[in-house]
């Protein structure tokens, strides 16, 4: 019984293989499989063939006849070699072609040449032999897979020793360009992508997946992939698909919180280069940028002073203690907002609140509410002198001085809001002192011109009443004069 099923296996599996076959029709196929011919052996798997496309197509020659002579004659068109330098010629013929590409039944994009002349592996060349990579160099010839195939050169586990064959060579990239640093697989293999790509996941991202496959560009051009403003729409290609990233239980909003952020509106709708993109917080092609140890540190990289002053703060030991993240506790990762006072405090919206509770007696809770009352008195000073002032001014008086000097109490609140971060009540209070001194110097300066105004008003008042008086004294004295005479 087994045997008939197998025997009847077989039989099947031969017609088969005799009806899809339509490459028997390819003599040149025919011929040098024969002859266990490498590119002929390697052909058998490769897409064209299983799209019945023959040796011919890219060769030329004759493939409907057994005549080795006529079957490989020139004057049929027939190619044995190519020139390195225009060997995609033969590639671009179809893969450029929409019609061509229709007629052979496929709906594929014809655009892979365009995007790769403009491309900075087309754009630089080995003695003039042709771009540094060509469709051949990453797709093979003889042995192409459909990219998804796993075992195509492009599939994402493959196309890391793909690119990291020229580039983790120092000895050949130094050809091109010495200062490029050729340790992107190396620091790749230690992101978490890197480790998942090595254990055989496809879903993370490798090199083409950020960087893109036909229009790789300098990272400093504004039309690369990996530009600072071009990449968050990169990351989300993956970390905003719910589906994907609930397989890694992750959540999928980093996105869309980044782009409502101080930095991300920055970055995206401001063009401010200098505000972070994703991967000036993650890294490039490592877990986190050079020279920080954590992602914790990263903020520091760029608030440098608010770094130095969380250091100096109790916050820094209880913190590591505790294993609290440094400036996320406060300000959160992706959404981080536009700082406000408060965020500082007592009132419910203040962050202190989170770790310091009034139930425990606490000297955090107490340091919040005091530093935020010290700044609420300081806003209120402030403003309190510039109505004043603004009043002095409509009248006319000259206060530029005093006006000059608000100028300082500005800056006294926004250098307080950054010394937050070192929790020192006592410098805290001192500092804020100066700005007290400096409002009430010119509460008084704006009142004292007030009152001058009023007084000269008076004065004036008084001085008309006099000439009036007077005037009408002389009116009197001039018409008895007149009468008398
Ligand atoms: C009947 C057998 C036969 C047929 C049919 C045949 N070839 Fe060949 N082909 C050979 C042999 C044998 C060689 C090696 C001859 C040599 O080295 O001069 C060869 C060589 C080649 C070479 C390498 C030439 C070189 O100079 O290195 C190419 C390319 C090639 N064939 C392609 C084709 C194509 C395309 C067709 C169909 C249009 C085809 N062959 C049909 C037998 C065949
Ligand atoms: C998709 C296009 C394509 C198809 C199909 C194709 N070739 Fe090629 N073949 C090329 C290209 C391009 C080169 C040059 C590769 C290089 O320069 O590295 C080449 C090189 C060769 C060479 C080496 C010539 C030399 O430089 O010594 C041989 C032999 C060859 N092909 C035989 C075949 C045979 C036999 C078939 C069918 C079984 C076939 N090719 C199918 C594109 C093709
Ligand atoms: C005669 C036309 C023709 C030539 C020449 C040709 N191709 Fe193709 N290629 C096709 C067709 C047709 C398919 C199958 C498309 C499909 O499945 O939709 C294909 C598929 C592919 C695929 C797989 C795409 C996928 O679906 O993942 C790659 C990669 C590829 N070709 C690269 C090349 C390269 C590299 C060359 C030059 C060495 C080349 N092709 C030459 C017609 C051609
Ligand atoms: C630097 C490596 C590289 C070069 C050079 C290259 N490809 Fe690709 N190609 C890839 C990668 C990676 C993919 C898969 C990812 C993707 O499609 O974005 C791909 C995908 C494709 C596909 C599948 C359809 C598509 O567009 O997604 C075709 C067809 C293809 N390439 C043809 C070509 C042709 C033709 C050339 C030469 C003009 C070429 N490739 C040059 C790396 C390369
Ligand atoms: C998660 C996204 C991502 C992946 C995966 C990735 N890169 Fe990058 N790559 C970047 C970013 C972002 C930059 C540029 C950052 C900058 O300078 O602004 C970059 C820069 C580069 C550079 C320029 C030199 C340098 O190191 O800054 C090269 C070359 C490079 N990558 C190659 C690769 C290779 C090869 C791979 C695969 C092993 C790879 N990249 C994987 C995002 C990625
Ligand atoms: C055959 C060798 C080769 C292969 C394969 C290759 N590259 Fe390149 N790549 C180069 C050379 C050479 C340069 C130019 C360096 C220069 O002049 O700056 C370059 C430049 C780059 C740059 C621009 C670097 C910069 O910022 O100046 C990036 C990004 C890049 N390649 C990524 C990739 C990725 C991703 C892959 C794989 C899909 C890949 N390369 C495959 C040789 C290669
Ligand atoms: C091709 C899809 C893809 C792209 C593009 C991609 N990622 Fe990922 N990434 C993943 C997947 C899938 C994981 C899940 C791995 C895990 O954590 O188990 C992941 C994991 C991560 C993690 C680790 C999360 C954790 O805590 O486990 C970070 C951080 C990350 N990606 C950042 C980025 C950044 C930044 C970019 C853009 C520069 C990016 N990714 C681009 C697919 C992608
Ligand atoms: C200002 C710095 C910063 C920026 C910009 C940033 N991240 Fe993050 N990201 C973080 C921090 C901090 C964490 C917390 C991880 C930790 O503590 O290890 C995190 C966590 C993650 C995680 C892990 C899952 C999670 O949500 O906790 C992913 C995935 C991720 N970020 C992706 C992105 C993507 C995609 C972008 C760009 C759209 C981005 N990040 C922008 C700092 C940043
Ligand atoms: C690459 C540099 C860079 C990194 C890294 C960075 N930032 Fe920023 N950050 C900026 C810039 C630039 C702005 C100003 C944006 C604006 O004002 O439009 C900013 C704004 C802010 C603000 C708002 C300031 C205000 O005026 O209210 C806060 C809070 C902030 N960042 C916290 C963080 C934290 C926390 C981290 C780490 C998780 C971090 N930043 C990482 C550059 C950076
Ligand atoms: C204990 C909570 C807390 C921690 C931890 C914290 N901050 Fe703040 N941060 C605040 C508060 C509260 C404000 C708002 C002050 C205000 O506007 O009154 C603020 C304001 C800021 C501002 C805007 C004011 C300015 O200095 O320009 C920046 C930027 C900032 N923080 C960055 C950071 C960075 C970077 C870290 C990590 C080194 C960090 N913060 C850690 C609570 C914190
Ligand atoms: C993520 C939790 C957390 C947040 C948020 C937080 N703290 Fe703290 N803070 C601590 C811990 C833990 C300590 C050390 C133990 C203690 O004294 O309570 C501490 C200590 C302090 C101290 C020193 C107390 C002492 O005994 O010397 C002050 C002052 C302080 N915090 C003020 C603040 C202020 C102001 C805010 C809001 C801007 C704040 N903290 C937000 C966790 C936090």
């Amino acid at each position: 019984m087994k045997k008939l099923k197998y025997l009847l296996l077989l039989v099947s599996s031969f017609s088969l293989a005799l009806s899809t076959h339509s490459q028997t029709k390819d003599e040149c196929f025919n011929c040098h499989i024969q002859l266990e011919d490498k590119m002929a052996v390697d052909y058998k798997s490769d897409i064209h063939f299983e799209k019945g496309l023959s040796c011919a197509h890219c060769h030329g020659g004759d493939s409907k006849t057994e005549d080795m002579e006529l079957a490989m004659n020139p004057s049929k068109g027939f190619k044995a070699k190519f020139i390195r330098k225009y060997r995609m010629n033969v590639c671009i013929h179809c893969h450029s072609d929409k019609d061509r590409m229709e007629v052979l039944g496929s709906k594929l994009p014809t655009d892979q040449y365009t995007k790769l002349e403009k491309s900075i592996h087309f754009q630089i060349t080995t003695n003039n032999t042709g771009p540094v990579t060509d469709c051949i160099t990453c797709h093979s010839v003889h042995n192409i897979k459909k990219v998804k195939d796993p075992s195509s050169k492009v599939y994402p586990t493959n196309i890391i020793s793909l690119c990291g064959e020229c580039h983790s060579s120092a000895e050949y990239m130094k050809n091109y360009n010495s200062s490029l640093p050729v340790d992107q697989v190396v620091k790749y293999r230690t992101s978490v992508h890197g480790k998942l790509n090595a254990k055989g996941d496809p879903n993370v991202a490798d090199c083409a997946d950020c960087h893109g496959a036909h229009d790789i560009l300098p990272s400093k051009n504004p039309k690369s992939h990996v530009y600072a403003s071009n990449i968050p729409k990169v990351c989300s290609n993956c970390h905003s698909d719910q589906v994907l990233m609930n397989k890694y239980k992750l959540p999928a909003d980093q996105y869309d919180k980044f782009v409502k952020s101080v930095h991300g509106v920055a970055l995206l709708e401001k063009g401010d280069v200098s505000a972070p993109s994703c991967n000036d917080c993650h890294g490039n092609h490592g877990a986190v940028p050079p020279g920080v140890e954590s992602i914790s540190k990263v903020c520091g990289s760029c608030h440098v002073i608010n770094m130095e002053l969380f250091e100096q703060s109790p916050h820094k030991k209880a913190f590591d203690e505790n294993n609290y993240p440094e400036c996320e506790s406060c300000h959160g990762n992706h959404q981080i907002i536009r700082t406000t006072d408060k965020l500082i405090g007592v009132q419910p919206e203040s962050v202190c609140l989170d770790c310091h509770k009034e139930a425990d007696n606490n000297k955090g809770y107490f340091v919040a509410g005091r530093m935020k009352s010290l700044l609420d008195s300081l806003t209120t000073l402030d403003k309190s002198a510039k109505i004043r002032l603004d009043e002095a001014t409509q009248k006319g008086m000259d206060v530029q001085d005093a006006v000059y000097s608000l100028k300082d109490i500005r800056q006294i609140i926004l250098q307080s809001r950054t010394n937050i971060h070192t929790l020192n009540l006592e410098k805290f209070e001192e500092f804020i002192g100066q700005g007290y001194e400096i409002a009430n110097k010119a509460e008084i300066a704006g009142q004292e011109a007030v009152d001058d105004y009023y007084f000269r008003r008076i004065g004036l008042g008084i001085s008309t009443l006099v000439v009036t008086l007077l005037v009408i004294g002389l009116y009197f004295k001039l018409k008895k004069v007149e009468k008398q005479g």
